[in-house]
């Protein structure tokens, strides 16, 4: 009887196993708890044997270890072959196709700001100028005293000032680093100073925040010829060769006599266009030969030394050479605008 119960639930589960296909995969486990576990078919008939003869007893447990290990056998090549299925399932929805072109690497481009500095450190670098910086949180001293320009002179309306009180502000022109420069050098000497300045002024030329580049040498002979020389130098350097050089007479507080120069406009090479207005030269820098006034606040002997001076606007520089028609691009971060800057 019992022998024929046993034959019988070995069948029936076997049977059930091969019934169950891929989709029903759990089931296995189901299988597994109903005939192992604790109160599971094969489990009870071990706890039966204690009913059993002692001479039954080994017959039975053999017959019952034969089921349990047939009923294994089949339960384990199942899983095995499912758990095959799956690593297959998995390896074909994780394929990579290396064979797909890659999506590129977005590549940086120089601001056109750190470009025309860039450039024109290097030149004067190469002039033998030596770079230094300053601060752009500066006192009225340097900004404006320091530089000829007194306290309630009508030349600070020149330039539209962002105070932070009485003697601190927003330094509006790098010509401040000038007499800092003066002040701790010893003649001769001959520096640049690029950076930011800032003026109370906004439309499309015209930025709150924008950049200077300031030149100062200090030497016995320095002339007039020396500046425009150097100047023309520079400006056929950065513009090409064929560019001409205007000198316009000036004023400036700290330069005397002062000059702003112009160079023709790059994009019409003179004959008039919308980025020079039609007048087909640019307007580009202030310079001239350093007041003597200004030579001896800062200690210089003004008898022995002469010095020449010069400021750039690197944002009008930058615009002139990008063909960039408001300055507002320069500072808006556009990554489609910088791209075209490569
Ligand atoms: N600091 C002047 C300005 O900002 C430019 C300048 C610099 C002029 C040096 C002369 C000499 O307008």
């Amino acid at each position: 009887m019992l022998v024929e119960k046993l034959e019988n639930l070995k069948q029936e589960i076997l049977a059930e196993i091969d019934k169950v296909d891929y989709s029903l995969r759990k089931t296995l486990t189901e299988i597994r708890v109903k005939v192992f576990g604790k109160s599971g078919h094969l489990t009870m008939f071990s706890k039966g044997m204690r009913e059993l003869s002692a001479e039954e007893r080994p017959k039975v447990g053999s017959l019952i270890n034969s089921v349990r290990n047939a009923i294994e056998e089949r339960l384990t090549a199942k899983e095995k072959e499912f758990e095959n299925l799956e690593l297959n399932e998995r390896l074909e929805r994780e394929k990579v196709d290396i064979t797909e072109p890659s999506k590129g690497v977005l590549k940086g481009a120089y601001h056109p700001i750190l470009d025309v500095t860039d450039k024109l450190m290097d030149i004067c670098v190469s002039l033998g100028f030596s770079v230094v910086e300053g601060p752009e949180v500066e006192s009225d001293y340097y900004n404006f005293e320091a530089m000829n320009i007194p306290k309630n002179h009508p030349s600070r309306d020149m330039q539209d000032t962002f105070f932070i009180n009485d003697n601190i502000l927003l330094r509006s022109q790098t010509s401040a680093v000038q007499a800092r420069e003066m002040e701790t050098r010893k003649p001769p000497f001959k520096i640049i100073c690029p950076g930011k300045t800032y003026r109370n002024d906004s439309d499309s030329t015209h930025s709150p925040v924008f950049h200077q580049l300031e030149g100062l040498v200090i030497d016995e002979n320095v002339s007039m010829a020396d500046l425009k020389s150097m100047l023309t130098n520079l400006m056929k350097r950065l513009y090409g060769e064929d560019t001409t050089i205007r000198f316009r007479p000036s004023f400036f507080p700290f330069t005397e006599p002062s000059i702003e120069v112009d160079v023709s406009c790059p994009s019409c090479h003179g004959k008039g266009c919308t980025t020079c207005k039609g007048t087909g030269m640019l307007e580009l820098l202030g310079a001239g030969i350093v007041n003597p006034k200004v030579l001896e606040m800062s200690g210089i002997d003004s008898k022995k030394y002469r010095g020449f001076a010069f400021g750039f606007g690197l944002d009008r520089t930058a615009m002139i050479l990008n063909s960039i028609n408001n300055i507002r691009y320069l500072y808006r971060n556009d990554i489609r605008f910088l791209n075209q800057m490569k």
